[in-house]
């Protein structure tokens, strides 16, 4: 092989447009979004993904395949060859001037991603699809840097990143809202008959997909300090809300040595963290959502990095709430959860900023809760922000065996299946806290899309399950 003729490597369009550098060979591949076609030439756009931005074709009507321009249609897949050159017009900064182009496959005319704009419920109809638009190839793009920056804060602090299991035999939120995992079959009758239950079942109990690793990565935490955990969870929640879905990714770090209010403080600084990354390093996609999806996304964004998160206790917010003029569909209740329209009202009308509600009444709460000096509420803390509500959900945990214990016996949750977590409060057990937050509506927050079916790629939800 001749060593000077070099092949040319494939580029992704976003390198080209960061790099700037004209006048060079390059070999692109991507999908056409456009085609006009005029008597000598022909203008193809073409986008690979990489980026919002698609790169324009000029094809002269004259060179091999040429023809083959005239029946490409939006969708179809090609391979470009060419000079990238300084654009003499139009939008773009850059385009290539063709000198081979290839039409790796044809989209027929059903293509159903056609030059307008969709609806957000037929797209998710499509959701296989809905990647190839500007909006939600953005979003997952986002959401790609989004995940980055999550382990980039942790590692620039000395966190260890703790996989923690699917699988598991617990509850942590005692909430019962759990998918259970097994091997038996219960369309076969005559198996069912002589069934004796979960001991002939795969691991010989009952099993479920886990709804939080916390309980795990606190084990972690009291071995290694500071540690998270960052995987998918899963809720039977049959919650029809813009805000739950059946399975999210969560990130939860679990600090050891480590009050309720140092808890809080790095859950505010991880929040501005992930908003900064993400206005410094997703521009252009960003600019998508402030102009087409959330008008005052900025300055939603801004508002949040700008200033120090509001923190009150769960007794002060209720009595805001039950003083505020707005008529709310769910009454107030002290010593009850609070609602979303609560919540929101908190953040978005009263404080008008993020706010953190903290030492809530034990009965609403986990056990793994630290109990307070009142022995009425515990050490938990909830973030909300604007547009969503919350965000967070953390607390300090019970390190206390004996409390510990009691509060497995109040919450009727059997004690003797938690031995192991027991145990960690037998040996060396000290003050430690963590918390989860939820990385889809994180991405909510970052994108301002308004409802969480959106910002993950394949929704799952009660009664859809496809894709
Ligand atoms: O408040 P939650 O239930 O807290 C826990 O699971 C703790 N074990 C976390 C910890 O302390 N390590 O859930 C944490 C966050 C919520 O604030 C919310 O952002 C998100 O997880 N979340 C959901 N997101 C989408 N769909 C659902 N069904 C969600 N349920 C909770
Ligand atoms: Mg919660």
């Amino acid at each position: 092989m001749n060593t000077n003729q070099k092949k040319i490597q494939r580029t992704k369009i976003f390198s080209l447009i960061k790099n700037k550098q004209t006048g060079i060979q390059v070999l692109i591949k991507g999908w056409v979004r456009t085609r006009r076609t005029s008597k000598k030439f022909s203008f193809v756009e073409v986008n690979d993904g990489s980026c919002i931005s698609n790169m324009q074709i000029i094809v002269d009507n004259t060179i091999k395949n040429a023809d083959s321009i005239d029946s490409l249609t939006t969708g179809s897949a090609v391979s470009v060859k060419g000079e990238l050159v300084e654009s003499k017009g139009g939008r773009q900064a850059m385009e290539i001037i063709a000198e081979e182009i290839e039409l790796i496959s044809l989209a027929p005319q059903s293509y159903p991603l056609q030059k307008k704009r969709h609806s957000d419920e037929f797209l998710r109809t499509i959701a296989h699809l809905r990647p190839r638009t500007n909006k939600y190839g953005a979003a997952f793009r986002i959401r790609s840097e989004l995940s980055f920056a999550v382990h980039k804060f942790f590692k620039e602090r000395g966190f260890i990143y703790v996989h923690t299991p699917v699988l598991t035999g617990s509850d942590c939120e005692g909430a019962g809202e759990m998918f259970k995992v097994t091997t038996l079959d219960f369309t076969n009758k005559e198996f069912i008959k002589n069934c004796s239950g979960y001991n002939d079942d795969f691991f010989g109990k009952q099993a479920n997909l886990t709804v939080s690793g916390q309980l795990s990565a606190e084990m972690f935490a009291l071995a290694l300090g500071d540690v998270y955990t960052f995987g998918p969870t899963f809720r039977a929640e049959n919650s029809n809300t813009s805000r739950h879905v059946a399975e999210f990714w969560m990130i939860e770090p679990e600090m050891a040595f480590c009050g309720l209010h140092d808890n809080m403080d790095i859950a505010e600084t991880f929040i501005k963290y992930l908003i900064n990354h993400i206005m410094e390093n997703c521009k252009e996609d960003l600019d998508l959502f402030a102009k087409f999806v959330n008008k005052t996304l900025m300055q939603t964004l801004d508002n949040i990095i700008s200033q120090n998160f509001l923190r009150i206790p769960y007794n002060d917010a209720v009595n805001i709430l039950s003083k505020a003029k707005k008529k709310f569909e769910f009454e107030v209740k002290a010593g009850h959860d609070l609602c979303s329209e609560h919540e929101r009202y908190l953040t978005e009308k009263h404080f008008k900023k993020p706010v953190i509600i903290f030492d809530y009444p034990k009965e609403i709460k986990p056990f793994y809760m630290r109990v307070n000096d009142d022995n009425q509420t515990v050490a938990a803390m909830d973030i909300l922000v604007p547009g969503i509500g919350e965000i967070i959900g953390g607390s300090q945990r019970e390190e206390r065996l004996d409390v510990l214990e009691q509060r497995f016996d109040e919450t009727g949750i059997n004690k003797d299946e938690y031995w192991w977590y027991l145990d960690s409060r037998r040996f060396g057990s000290v003050e430690h806290s963590g918390f989860g937050l939820g990385f889809e509506r994180m991405l909510m927050l970052v994108t301002g899309i308004s409802n969480i079916r959106d910002v993950i790629p394949f929704p799952r939800t009660p009664k859809n399950i496809e894709f």
